[in-house]
């Protein structure tokens, strides 16, 4: 049984379906754990789960380095398989990432290596484009530039707000998410010789 650590920053809605998801004994995966880097919202559906959560709040830090040292704390404490990024407005820093990698992987509102960064949806948006997507990734040390596991194409629409494609998105997030996470449970993915970019 493969455990992971959920890591978020807002209203979860990504972890809720994987936390329903891992709730089925059919799922080859258990959370075990949930982070925020604030009070997120989110966190309550690790409550709704009688999963454990923690705060690690990113401003009580003077630098990144500082933060992530006290994370790493956390999940050396907790000893996931794998550690999911799932809406972590955060970057790891590069000590982190190479203390667990391959083990995490994040999932983006774009079809990477389109649109990468925080504002995937907006992007896409502002330039204009027919389709976008969303992405499954393992972390390296770059900005959303891992390997990729999962991706799908979603259409623009006329009219999409920044909301409304985000909201459109999202469920296609969370059905690759479920489906790369019992793959690697299952070994059907192996993330020490993960796909090459196209
Ligand atoms: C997702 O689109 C994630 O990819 C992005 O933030 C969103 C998180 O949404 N980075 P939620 O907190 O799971 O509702």
């Amino acid at each position: 049984m493969l455990s992971v650590a959920v890591l978020i920053s807002g209203t979860g809605s990504n972890l809720r379906a994987l936390l329903e998801a891992a709730d089925d004994p059919g799922y080859p995966a258990r959370i075990v754990a949930v982070g925020a880097d604030r009070d997120a919202s989110g966190l309550a559906h690790a409550a709704a789960f009688d999963i454990p959560s923690f705060v690690v709040p990113f401003r009580d830090y003077a630098s990144r380095e500082e933060w992530a040292e006290q994370l790493g704390h956390r999940l050396d404490e907790i000893q996931p398989d794998l550690i999911v990024l799932s809406g972590l407005m955060r970057l790891l820093p590069a000590s982190l990432v190479a203390r667990w990698q391959p083990r995490i992987i994040n999932t983006h509102p774009a079809y990477l290596p389109e649109f990468p960064g925080a504002h995937g949806v907006r992007d896409a948006l502002a330039a204009g484009v027919a389709q976008t997507g969303a992405s499954v990734i393992v972390v390296d040390d770059g900005v959303d530039t891992g390997p990729i596991l999962a991706q799908e194409r979603i259409p623009v629409l006329p009219g999409d707000t920044e909301d409304i494609l985000h909201e459109r998105i999202k469920p296609v997030e969370r059905r690759l998410l479920i489906e790369v996470v019992r793959r690697i449970a299952t070994g059907d993915i192996d993330l020490s010789a993960p796909p090459a970019r196209p």
